[in-house]
């Protein structure tokens, strides 16, 4: 019998002001395998990493992973084939990292490696953006590097490009659980005309430093007011973990995604400071937490 091993990289969505259109993947990955068994009438799972025991107790037909092979099979109108799914999660769920992206994108490549004709790339990126609801995490997920992606109604636009090697990623996990659904809540319906002017200049900043390696734009290209003012709310001691990373040589930083996780954008001579600096100001503060230090992925969701 055959197996088929994907890995899925993590991602950091909105990258500052680029609210569900940036994103970026990240060299730290989920696996997941699927073993096909003519004789299966449905999917079986193994779960083991993170979060397993959650996963475990869920209903396994709503599992993300399933639901994606099924989405596969329908667009390339071929039966479904059942089996056996293993998922190794190595990146921690629910924490604004592209966890349940990454389940997606896996159930997507490992259903695209059955099919008789394999869907483009771009047209896995229309199936995970339906199933996810935004792009920017499902978006860097396939494609790697940094991706911009818009979605539209039938189609996702989607332009990537490569982030320099010299840029590195500090990450903080503190034990602060948000729901993307909650961090949405939290949103306003409206901000000042002035505020949202600000983060198309910072948005288009970060994108066009990022292409002419201008990193020191970012202590300002990563400022934004469409979601980060409001969702600091929900971490404690956020700013003073930006301002930690800053005082140790950190360009900027961000929330990742909806968060809890927190992203400083640094040199590589910087980065192991920059994260200890954060994650000692979520200790100090009596919140366990796990750093990173993690560097761009550049080839997004892989057969290995
Ligand atoms: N752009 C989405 C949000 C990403 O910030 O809500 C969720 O990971």
């Amino acid at each position: 019998m055959i197996t088929i091993r994907v890995q899925v990289p993590a991602t950091s969505a909105n990258c500052g002001p680029g609210f569900d259109c940036l994103g970026l993947a990240l060299n730290l990955y989920n696996i997941f395998s699927f073993t096909p068994d003519p004789n299966a009438t449905e999917y079986t799972y193994t779960f083991e990493g993170f979060g397993a025991d959650i996963l475990r107790a869920e209903d396994p037909k709503k599992n993300l992973i399933g639901f994606a092979m099924d989405q596969v099979f329908a667009t390339a109108q071929e039966p479904i084939q059942y089996g056996h799914i293993t998922s190794e999660t190595l990146i921690p769920p629910s924490r604004g990292l592209g966890s349940s992206s990454t389940a997606i994108v896996g159930g997507l490549l490992l259903a695209n490696a059955l099919v008789k004709q394999p869907l483009t790339k771009e047209e896995l990126l229309v199936i995970a953006n339906r199933m996810e609801g935004h792009p920017d995490n499902v978006a860097p997920a396939i494609f790697g590097n940094l991706c911009c992606a818009t979605g539209l109604k039938t189609k996702v636009l989607n332009t990537v490009i490569s982030v320099p090697s010299e840029l590195h990623f500090a990450v903080v996990v503190p034990e602060v659980m948000v729901s993307t659904e909650y961090a949405r809540s939290v949103l306003p319906n409206h901000v000042p005309f002035k505020e949202a002017v600000q983060n198309v200049s910072h948005a288009s900043l970060f994108v066009t430093s990022l292409i002419t390696h201008q990193l020191s734009n970012l202590s300002v290209a990563l400022d934004d007011n469409l979601h980060v003012p409001y969702r600091k709310t929900l971490i404690p001691h956020c700013d003073a973990a930006f301002e930690a990373a800053k005082a140790a040589g950190a360009y900027g930083a961000t929330i990742s995604g909806s968060g809890s996780t927190l992203i400083a954008y640094v040199d590589k001579a910087h980065v192991q400071d920059a994260a200890d600096a954060m994650g000692a100001v979520f200790t100090a503060n009596g919140i366990e937490n796990k750093t990173y230090c993690l560097e761009a992925d550049s080839t997004g969701a892989s057969i290995i």
